[in-house]
């Protein structure tokens, strides 16, 4: 693996043990230094992305790579312990799903230390000056309230602020931030990305965040994988997506960003139809039943195409 690849993964296959599969081959890497954006509607496999790099896959399902490196370590030789080790010291995690990360039971002081205790040698009051900082730096006022709460007690915004401090709280190598601000109103939500940028450019930390919305993405990944249906359609620099976007998928996403001109009560466009499992899809393009240039061509299987050495896509069109 490249020594300047922080995620370098090749043919990544997941399928539940009945043969379903949720994320079909795909191949994705992560830049040294650079914020990578993963977008595509629910269910595309984001997630699942995210937890095999987190090695949290859940149990119930089957995950094969030709090659799965992070940070340099292999994956698919390495021992489970050693994994967790990688993971829980240089990895920082933003889960998409922040009220079952956290345990509803322990206080937040306790749980936000629990990660630096076990991988740094600083002791506890240590552990708590940097954690009062990181919730105070995504606009926590009340820092010390906080840290005395249990999770059941703060809102859904507020644990995932708290689950992005603590992300931040071993100084991680690499950031994984699935959805980090969904839960958030629109001004906590740039704070909180801003925070993230922050971090990347201070220690130059490889993020890949992945997001429902282009809009926030393109304003601050350099780089973009749009996902469907557990396939990559297109990958490219964010100005090419949006200077040249090939797919129509990636397309139909960049007309629903939301515009900042919208008038009050305007809907917001949509894009018509709804994700269909790659099995149930059949051969050809997973695309092809929303797209509208769907054409005889598109009941094959597709090859991957190339524009340049950064931009890919997966249509069998050239439009
Ligand atoms: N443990 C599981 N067992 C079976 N299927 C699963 C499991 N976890 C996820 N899936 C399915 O895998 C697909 C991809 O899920 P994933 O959570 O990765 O999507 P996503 O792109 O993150 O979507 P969202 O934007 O809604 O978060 C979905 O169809 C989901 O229902
Ligand atoms: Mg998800």
């Amino acid at each position: 693996m490249s020594a300047e690849k922080a995620i370098d993964i090749k043919n990544l296959t997941i399928t539940t043990q009945g043969g379903r599969t949720l994320v079909d081959n795909i191949s994705l890497h992560l830049n040294k230094g650079e914020i990578l954006g993963v977008v595509g509607e629910s269910g595309s496999g984001k997630t699942l992305t995210a937890k095999t790099i987190m090695n949290l896959l859940p149990e119930n399902l089957v995950c094969k790579a030709q090659s799965f490196c992070v940070l340099g370590a292999d994956y698919l030789t390495m021992e489970k312990k050693a994994k967790k080790a990688l993971v829980g010291s240089k990895v920082g995690y933003v889960p998409q799903n922040t009220g079952s990360y956290l345990h509803p039971m322990i206080k937040i002081k306790d749980q936000i230390a629990d990660g630096y205790l076990l991988y740094t040698k600083n002791n506890l009051e240590e552990a708590l000056q940097r954690a009062r900082r990181l919730v105070s730096a995504v606009g926590i006022r009340d820092t010390e309230r906080l840290l005395k709460s249990y999770p059941w007690q703060l809102s859904g915004g507020m644990r995932q602020r708290v689950n992005i401090a603590m992300s931040l709280m071993n100084k991680p190598r690499l950031i994984v931030a699935d959805e980090p601000t969904t839960a958030l109103d629109s001004t906590v939500q740039m704070q909180v990305v801003d925070l993230l940028k922050a971090v990347n450019a201070q220690h130059e930390t490889p993020v890949l965040m992945i997001s429902h919305d282009l809009g926030l993405v393109k304003y601050y990944c350099q780089r973009i994988v749009v996902m469907y249906a557990g396939q990559i359609m297109e990958e490219a620099p964010v100005d090419e997506v949006f200077a040249n976007p090939k797919h129509p998928y990636t397309r139909a996403l960049i007309k629903v960003i939301p515009s900042l001109n919208m008038k009050k009560g305007e809907r917001l466009a949509e894009i018509p139809g709804q994700i269909t499992a790659k099995r149930s899809a059949g051969p050809g393009c997973v695309f092809k039943e929303r797209c509208s240039y769907c054409q005889s061509a598109c009941e094959r299987d597709i090859e991957v195409k190339k524009v340049n050495d950064k931009h890919f896509y997966r249509c069998a069109l050239d439009l």
